[in-house]
């Protein structure tokens, strides 16, 4: 199927992934619109995403005039009105069914175009959900994307029973031919592929260590040295955010009810103190901020 690549796109949320999205769409060529919650997130926002771009003008892979040009294609926003004449909108809200769901629903109403994909970047939520509350749910599917965004060649493509193969070709165009990504197409299940095998691994490490068996160091050593995984379980969860990891557990749990994919109190008290991992400063480890 043929169409025109995708040139404007909205993401909404300016955190870990939406800024890792908006910065590599934006080195991409695209015109990009940011949606933060509120004002006084605008200037974060854009901060954010700098400091992503940032990353790349320090490995030698952006100059700084290209940096510049790519930021110039960016509009960080707190209006979500912004979005009406976006080709594409990708959601990257926390991780919480009833705050995205709610967000499809108006976004949904607000698009002009009503071919214009609405895609999410949930870890776990089933995508068939998402649509409920929407006029078109042909045009709407999973793209998961990973941490960090600009470095992780993989995106998890999820149609659901009613995704339209427009949005689905249109979708893998912009995330190979645009983004540079390379795709798999996964189940519309809680946690697609990757994460239903990789929570209850993180999950199994976090045990380990509140068990009092093994330290933190120890097992990630182990699991770096051991196995050739470039991050141990336990810095990769800090990578991911805590509070992320959690959300994506709740997940599998509610679908599937198995004890492997049960929070360990551990991670719960970690979260409940805003432990978060890397981008709070601790969480299994300690980092600079
Ligand atoms: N962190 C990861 O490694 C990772 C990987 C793949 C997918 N995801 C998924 O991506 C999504 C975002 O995760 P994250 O790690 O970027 O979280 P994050 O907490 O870093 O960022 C979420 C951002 O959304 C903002 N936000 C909240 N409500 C909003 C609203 N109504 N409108 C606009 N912005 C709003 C928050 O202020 C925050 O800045 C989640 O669904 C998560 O499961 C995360």
């Amino acid at each position: 199927m043929t169409h025109d690549p995708t040139t404007r796109l909205g993401v909404v949320g300016c955190g870990v992934m939406g800024a890792g999205i908006a910065d590599i769409a934006a080195r991409a060529g695209l015109d990009v619109r940011v949606v933060v919650s509120r004002a006084e997130a605008v200037p974060v926002g854009r901060d954010r995403i700098r400091r992503s771009m940032g990353q790349a003008v320090r490995r030698g892979t952006l100059t700084e005039q290209d940096r510049d040009a790519a930021l110039g294609r960016i509009e960080v926003t707190a209006d979500i009105g912004r979005l009406a004449d976006r080709e594409c909108v990708i959601e990257a809200v926390p991780e919480n069914e009833d705050l995205k769901t709610a967000l499809f629903t108006r976004i949904d109403c607000l698009l002009e175009d009503d071919e214009a994909v609405l895609a999410t970047n949930t870890s776990s939520l089933p995508i068939g959900r998402m649509a409920w509350g929407t006029r078109n749910p042909q045009r709407v599917i999973g793209v998961h994307f990973f941490s960090p965004v600009p470095l992780m060649p993989l995106v998890e493509l999820i149609s659901t029973s009613r995704t339209d193969e427009r949005t689905r070709t249109r979708t893998a165009a912009l995330l190979t031919d645009a983004l540079g990504k390379t795709l798999i197409e996964a189940p519309d299940r809680a946690g697609f592929v990757v994460n239903g095998l990789l929570i209850p691994y993180l999950l199994g490490a976090m045990r380990m260590v509140e068990s009092g068996q093994a330290t933190a160091e120890t097992v990630d050593r182990g699991m770096t040295l051991g196995c050739a995984h470039p991050v141990g379980p336990l810095r990769l969860a800090d990578l991911i955010g805590l509070d992320v990891v959690k959300a994506v557990a709740d997940a599998l749990h509610r679908e599937y009810t198995e004890p492997q994919y049960a929070a360990p109190p551990v991670l719960l008290r970690l979260v409940e103190e805003g432990r978060l991992g890397k981008k709070s400063g601790r969480g299994f480890h300690t980092y600079e901020r």
